[in-house]
């Protein structure tokens, strides 16, 4: 009997793959730091038992129709909006996901952002390496504190809670919406529900952690923007397109927010001459919210167990139900 095949759509360590080569026939897109062009993955994926995709591929209708014995999908990324969930089900192929192993590090990379944003550090690396520091000055880069400030977070999940966790180790207050009330949360980390506008009113900093579904799309927009305090500041480390960009634009550029720390974007990657990239009350990086060498690692080996356990006939351990 041949072994099953596996396509991988980015380089790997070879490393991961070797406790598995006995019984898995492994192939991948070799070309370091390039994405499968979409018509080797639709000719790759037709004889393919499994896949791991990333983030950036379109696990559409298309694919699936080109996926003939496919029986599992495994992402590599705790958020799935890149995947035809119901074309999946359809076509009965598992599609998985990489919650947990990420959590810590996401939630690292938005207090980052925060931390990043507040205290102007990015412009301040700037000024110095441009030559531009002549004098101590009282006001020279001031920013804002973050330690006994507000923070709002939208999206109370795993990597929600890890962020207030963080928030309170500073001191902040923490404040969330979120489809359901988390009591946990409430209890342990006396983070407090409320809604919406509220929120987005009373935070200093308004962190974005919501999935990407019809009722996130473009949440954070013109009117959100306003309501939102002149010295607040806004992250984004969940999908670009919950925020209008245009209208986030408007925010910065007038002022109207103090500033915005993004890792990701309506369209990735973003390109240089993205009227965002001009600001610099914005601190912008590549979507890099897990990219840590142990969580990245953790996170492939997730990826491997879930593929490994349904090519065996037994259950994924982190199916996207
Ligand atoms: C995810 O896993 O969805 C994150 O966006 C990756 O950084």
């Amino acid at each position: 009997m041949s072994k099953p095949k596996v396509y991988i759509t980015r380089k790997i360590p070879d490393k991961l793959l070797h406790p598995y080569m006995n019984d898995i026939d492994f192939r991948m897109w070799e070309k370091e730091g390039e994405p499968v062009p979409r018509d080797v993955l639709l000719e790759e994926v037709k004889d393919a038992d499994g896949l791991i995709s990333m983030l950036s591929d379109a696990i559409d209708q298309e694919l699936l129709n080109h996926a003939t014995r496919l029986k599992i999908s495994a992402n590599l990324a705790v958020g799935f909006d890149n995947i035809d969930i119901e074309a999946a089900k359809e076509k009965e192929v598992i599609i998985t996901n990489t919650p947990d192993v990420l959590t810590e590090t996401t939630a690292d990379l938005g207090f980052a952002l925060l931390m990043a944003t507040a205290r102007r550090i990015v412009e301040a690396n700037k000024y110095i390496k441009n030559d531009q520091w002549k004098n101590w000055a009282p006001y020279l880069l001031a920013g804002s504190d973050i330690h006994h400030k507000t923070i709002g977070i939208v999206g109370m999940g795993r990597i929600g809670e890890a962020i207030a966790r963080r928030a309170r180790g500073f001191g902040m207050s923490v404040l969330y919406h979120n489809r359901s009330r988390k009591h946990k949360a409430e209890e342990e980390l006396q983070a407090v529900y409320t809604d919406f506008d509220n929120l987005l009113s009373e935070a200093d900093f308004v962190v974005s952690v919501v999935p990407l579904s019809s009722e996130t799309h473009k949440m954070f927009d013109a009117s959100a923007f306003k309501k939102m305090k002149a010295t607040g500041i806004f992250i984004n480390i969940s999908r670009g397109a919950t925020v209008d960009e245009e209208a986030l634009f408007e925010a910065l550029k007038t002022k109207q927010i103090t500033a915005a720390g993004l890792d990701v974007f309506v369209e990735e990657p973003i390109r240089k001459d993205h009227p965002l990239m001009t600001l610099d009350n914005a601190v912008c990086l590549p979507h890099i919210g897990s990219a840590s060498e142990e969580t990245r690692t953790a996170m492939l080996e997730l990826c491997l167990e879930n593929i490994v356990s349904v090519l065996n006939g037994g259950k994924p351990k982190t199916p996207v139900e």
